[in-house]
């Protein structure tokens, strides 16, 4: 059942510290300063040299937010939406290892990519959190994500145990120790726990509910889940939403700027980066639009904005998987204020089995 929330959407977001918990058991060895993946073989990280993600929708951003972080490692990481992979024109050179990243591990769409990928003679991996799942059988390894049953047919706690893991993944493969991510990796579950106890989103909900559209704008790590904030917003709420990286705003999105547009901008990272994106943040500002800002540093860029959204300071690798709770929390409770049915969104299953 529910346990008391209205909708499983909420419970499954506020289940999010324990499911990082599960997604980390075992995976973090606090003596040793070392991560480790106990189902992935030894043999398949010697292999590896690059990596090819292959996913759709919200797994497609988690994927992205994944690369990121490997590349940042030094090995060469390419994303693909699975309904777009194409083994003929993008020839897997050896050494790669293909990686499909699926809640459901049924995802029609991921596991052609895979199968392709599989008799183009790659090795594949199945990120899954469904035990058994197609994904999971068809694959030469699987590591699951341990989130638990996700009933909502939008993604939240898969999300954030995917992000978990395949940060895990990316210092797997990469084997420095002391492993740079340890502390951030074990203290996600109380930073996200946190944000559930403090977030005040459904009161900036209920002032920008009425808008023509929402804009969602990041860089670097924070571009994935500028995505990932955006899909939330049109699936629960029916409103036209978009993601940017902060930077593409100048370029052509812009001009739809306006007083009814709410920009969410998830300003975290290092000072540079925040300097750039802040300057995104006040061209928007000029234009009218309300201004929510989700950050680490509010005493830095609370005059900026509007509406503040807080998270607690973490590794600035990991802050995007606790800035995107914010995000689910915003697109929630502003379809609940329009009374959408949010579990079930119109045209959406839960799993997408045909291409
Ligand atoms: O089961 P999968 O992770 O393969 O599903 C992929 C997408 O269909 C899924 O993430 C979809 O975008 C969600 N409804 C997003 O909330």
């Amino acid at each position: 059942g529910k346990s008391g929330y209205d909708h499983y959407m909420l419970k499954e977001i506020y289940e999010q510290p324990q499911a990082i918990r599960q997604s980390t058991r075992g995976r973090i060895l606090e003596l040793d300063g070392s991560v480790t993946l106990p189902d992935l073989p030894e043999s398949i990280v010697e292999e590896t040299d690059r990596v090819q993600f292959v996913a759709c929708g919200s797994s497609y951003y988690a994927t992205q937010y994944g690369a990121a972080l490997l590349r940042e490692r030094g090995i060469p990481t390419q994303t693909f939406v699975a309904s777009d992979y194409d083994v003929e024109r993008i020839p897997l050179e050896s050494g790669t290892l293909v990686v499909g990243v699926t809640q459901s591990g049924e995802t029609a769409d991921t596991l052609g990519a895979l199968r392709d990928a599989n008799r183009a003679g790659a090795t594949t991996l199945a990120v899954t959190n469904v035990v058994a799942s197609s994904a999971a059988r068809e694959c030469d390894a699987t590591v699951y994500i341990r989130a638990g049953p996700e009933i909502s047919v939008a993604a939240t706690k898969s999300f954030a145990s995917q992000q978990a893991t395949v940060a895990i993944l990316a210092s797997v493969l990469d084997g420095r120790r002391p492993n740079p991510f340890l502390g951030g990796l074990r203290d996600l579950p109380s930073d996200i726990q946190r944000v559930l106890d403090t977030s005040n989103a459904r009161e900036i909900a209920a002032e920008i509910v009425d808008a023509d559209a929402y804009f969602f704008i990041g860089r670097g790590y924070q571009w994935p889940v500028a995505l990932e904030g955006a899909l939330k917003m049109k699936e629960i709420t029916y409103a036209h939403a978009e993601g940017f990286p902060a930077g593409e705003l100048k370029h052509g999105p812009l001009a739809l700027v306006t007083e009814r547009t709410p920009v969410v901008a998830l300003v975290t990272g290092s000072n540079e980066v925040v300097e750039k994106t802040v300057g995104n943040v006040r061209e928007v500002e000029s234009r009218g639009a309300p201004v929510v800002v989700v950050t680490d540093s509010p005493e830095d860029v609370a005059h900026l904005a509007d509406f503040v959204l807080e998270v607690p300071e973490t590794n600035p690798a990991l802050v995007p998987v606790v800035t995107n709770v914010q995000l689910q929390l915003l697109a929630y409770w502003t379809a609940y204020e329009l009374d959408r049915p949010i579990d079930k969104p119109r045209n959406l299953a839960k799993s997408v089995t045909v291409e």
